[in-house]
């Protein structure tokens, strides 16, 4: 997967609210898949996750791709199904969560 690329540029409606079509996006099709968005001037990371026993599909999530620590940008990894920091090894679930420190 091309992670360092940016899928789509969605344009917030006034309330803040945008929409990203997933069935144009190849790489969301599968568990595990992943694609870079900007929403207006926010990085924001959509992950195809795993439900909670961790076999099965758990959906879609979107999360800001700016880590909570310092700001960089954060990467999927689908393997671990990990979402990971490349500055200071901060390590997040795909609900966000934070798995390892310093986030
Ligand atoms: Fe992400 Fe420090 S900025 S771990």
């Amino acid at each position: 997967a091309c992670a360092g690329r940016t899928g789509a540029a969605l344009q917030p409606d006034p309330d803040g609210v945008a929409e990203l079509d997933l069935r144009q996006h190849a790489s969301l099709q599968a568990v595990g898949g992943s694609l870079r968005v900007t929403i207006g001037d926010d990085p924001v990371l959509v992950v195809h996750a795993r439900d909670e026993a961790g076999a099965q599909d758990g959906g879609y999530v979107a999360l800001s791709s700016k880590c909570t620590h310092m700001g960089c940008k954060v990467d999927y990894d689908a393997p671990s199904h990990e979402i990971r920091c490349p500055c200071h090894g901060s390590k997040f679930g795909e609900d966000g969560e934070v798995h390892n420190g310093p986030a």
